[in-house]
């Protein structure tokens, strides 16, 4: 059991359906449980702490497929669909990533979501001394990103998850990273105070955003998709940095680059 999950990420864990304390079961093939008669399976080295009273509405549900689908292709063009459709050069990425990696270095990192893990299979090294988090609703992305970072030292740990019941008790990540998530949120509070809610105080949170408005491109995707109830309404880059702004934080930084908002500040 141990190659699945340590005694110390165990710790820092708890049932997103009640906030209870987690422990794993005395079976052969042993789940998470909760007092609250919650249990959540481990597939493959997943473990799915998926609420269990979450019912997917229809936009989540197309939102989810859509994910699904590309998970497989999304290495190939997310590079280029940053290129070109976003206009954000996918190295921005890259210096977000280094940045966050180094703030949680010495400590527990947490990637939500992970996507694929394709930036961070690319700035994660030796030298990096950090417990790595990685959360995804996309079991698709978090099998990728399981296959990329295996070979990587670090204990890294895959929790199938909505982000916005994150399953991890308060202030126990000393970095937050969250690349083109934020956007894709049906509860884009809760999803936010969530992030805000498992880190330290002092402690960092990142990352980035799609939004509207800045590039005519850009917008013409953003508004097929979301005609065909994909992602919920998307905001422009000025309404997304006021609710960054409104959040419990100092140090609070932002820039645009194309339709792309990247920001970073400290919990206080
Ligand atoms: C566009 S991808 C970005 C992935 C990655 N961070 C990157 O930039 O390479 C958006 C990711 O957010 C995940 N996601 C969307 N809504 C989520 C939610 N409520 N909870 C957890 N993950 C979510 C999707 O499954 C998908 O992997
Ligand atoms: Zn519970």
């Amino acid at each position: 059991m141990g190659e699945l999950l340590s005694a110390s990420v165990l710790q820092l864990l708890q049932c997103p359906t009640c906030g209870g304390a987690l422990s794993l079961g005395r079976q052969r093939h042993p789940d998470l449980e909760c007092v609250c008669g919650s249990r959540y399976p481990f597939i493959d080295g997943i473990v799915d702490l998926t609420p269990r009273q979450k019912v997917a509405t229809p936009g989540t549900y197309r939102t989810e497929t859509l994910l699904d689908m590309i998970a497989g292709s999304y290495d190939v063009f997310a590079p280029a669909m940053s290129i070109g459709v976003w206009r954000c050069s996918p190295l921005r990425y890259v210096d977000s990533e280094n940045r966050a990696l180094g703030r949680g270095n010495g400590g527990v990192y947490l990637k939500s979501p992970i996507g694929t893990g394709v930036v961070l299979d690319n700035c994660l090294a030796d030298y990096h001394d950090v417990t790595i988090i990685c959360v995804d609703s996309s079991l698709k992305m978090l099998r990728k990103a399981q296959r990329k970072l295996r070979n990587h030292p670090q204990e890294v740990v895959y929790l199938k998850v909505d982000a916005a019941q994150m399953p991890l008790r308060d202030g126990v990540i000393d970095s937050a990273q969250s690349f083109n998530g934020i956007h894709a949120a049906e509860d884009r509070d809760a999803f936010l105070s969530e992030l805000l809610r498992v880190v330290k105080p002092g402690g960092f949170v990142s990352g980035s955003s799609l939004v509207r408005s800045e590039e005519p491109i850009a917008d013409a995707l953003l508004d097929r998709l979301e005609r065909h109830g994909v992602f919920p309404m998307m905001r422009s880059a000025s309404y997304l940095i006021e609710e960054l702004r409104r959040l419990e934080c100092h140090k609070f930084h932002h820039s645009v680059h194309g339709a792309v908002v990247f920001f970073d500040l400290e919990k206080d």
